[in-house]
């Protein structure tokens, strides 16, 4: 499950920044480029890139997330054979242009949306419908908050949402004639697991329409707009994680979303055979166009195996580590076939609570502890900012 080495030519020190471009500072919730805080690229003809950081305050205890983001967006870019980073420290000039972008952003609220700039964002996404990225979106989202994690669910599928059945959750957002009340709520919906009570917080075109008449009307209207709204109208407060659950195939969907959260990283979701790892590749493809990281691969409806230990692949093998090795992203999970899923699914009851120690739970388990630990850890709000602004001021701001 380790990624393959890419075949594909070293990036440009360009490329290198505008990946880097969807790195934010943590605390000032501005891209490091944009801070300034990129003073050097370079990339050798073995794909081997350096990247230098200059650094706010030198003691920053937020510079090794700084450092894991930088490491791992660039990770992505095909060519990319290995990263490091070095640190260097801003100078008064340079902390005060950082600091007056970071407050013009704040007062200008140029950030765009009404998602935290801390808030890690996940889109689920596949080149063909029905692999299960909704499956995916709402069992990984459940496997989070179970952790005591605040998770924002945005089903993106305006056409064939399917995030409030699957999760058996029914709610209003106040809108009409096509527009999203700008002060509207997502749907709460406290976890009752064993554990730490986690939070989801559920946006999906179905709580907009009440009738098949309505849908066809909101689509109609909203339909170039719609995650832009669900972005920028919803007031979303605090997350530590927001997973989107893409429609089918790639579009404008996926554009909007690169320029309005270019924080967002992608789980491509596959199935074994070898035929659907084709289309999800043309995902992967429009990623790098779109400078979104592909952050792993999840090959779903894998092998079924008997309570007695037969395995049986029914929809083939090897889907998910081709497609893994042709992305240059790790598989990062194998969910196999299991009846309890689509049960769940339909009861609105998600195998992840239903049939917690299932085979299909424990992948979905091992797949939200790897995304927590190791592929995109919550971000850690510490405390350097009060130093920062201190310093900015002292400089003369
Ligand atoms: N691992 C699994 N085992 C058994 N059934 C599964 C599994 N994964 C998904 N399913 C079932 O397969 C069907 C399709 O899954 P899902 O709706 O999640 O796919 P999708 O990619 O979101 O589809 P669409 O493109 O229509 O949005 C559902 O009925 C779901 O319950
Ligand atoms: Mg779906």
């Amino acid at each position: 499950m380790t990624p393959a080495p890419s075949s594909a030519r070293a990036p440009s020190p360009d490329d290198v920044r505008r990946i880097l471009a969807g790195v934010s500072d943590p605390e000032l919730h501005v891209s490091i480029v944009e801070l300034g805080m990129v003073d050097d690229v370079r990339v050798g003809d073995d794909g081997t890139v350096l990247v230098r950081v200059a650094l706010t305050t030198a003691g920053c205890p937020l510079r090794t997330q700084i450092k894991t983001d930088v490491e791992s967006k660039v990770r992505g870019l095909p060519g990319v054979t290995d990263v490091q980073v070095e640190y260097g420290e801003m100078t008064a000039e340079q902390k005060t242009k950082a600091m007056e972008r970071a407050r013009w952003n704040a007062r200008e609220s140029a950030e765009p949306t009404e998602v935290p700039a801390s808030a890690r964002v996940l889109a689920v996404a596949s080149g063909k419908g029905g692999v299960g990225k909704s499956t995916v979106t709402v069992n990984l989202a459940v496997a989070l908050a179970a952790r005591g994690l605040t998770v924002g669910v945005l089903d993106a599928d305006i056409w064939g949402f399917s995030v409030p059945r699957m999760l058996g959750v029914e709610g209003r957002l106040g809108g009409a004639e096509g527009k999203i009340d700008p002060n509207t709520r997502p749907v709460p919906n406290r976890l009752d697991a064993d554990g730490p009570a986690g939070l989801l917080k559920v946006v999906s075109m179905g709580f907009l329409v009440d009738d098949e008449q309505s849908a066809l009307m909101w689509r109609g209207l909203i339909l170039t707009r719609a995650v832009e709204q669900f972005l920028h109208d919803v007031r979303w407060g605090e997350l530590d994680y927001l997973l989107i659950d893409m429609p089918p195939g790639t579009g404008d969907i996926q554009m909007g979303l690169a320029r309005m959260l270019p924080q967002t990283e992608l789980l491509v979701v596959t199935t074994p055979a070898l035929a659907a790892q084709k289309v999800a590749a043309r995902v992967a493809d429009m990623a790098h166009r779109s400078f979104l990281k592909v952050m792993g691969v999840v090959e779903n409806m894998s092998a079924f195996v008997t309570p007695d230990g037969q395995s049986y692949a029914l929809f083939g093998e090897g889907g998910g580590q081709t497609l893994a090795a042709e992305v240059g992203a790790p598989l990062v999970a194998q969910v196999p076939l299991e009846p309890a899923v689509a049960a769940g699914g339909d009861a609105g009851d998600p195998v992840t609570l239903r049939a917690p120690d299932g085979p299909a739970s424990l992948a979905f388990e091992a797949l939200a502890d790897r995304v927590a630990t190791e592929l995109l850890p919550p971000v850690e709000m510490s405390s350097c900012t009060a130093r920062i602004f201190e310093l900015a001021s002292r400089a003369g701001s």
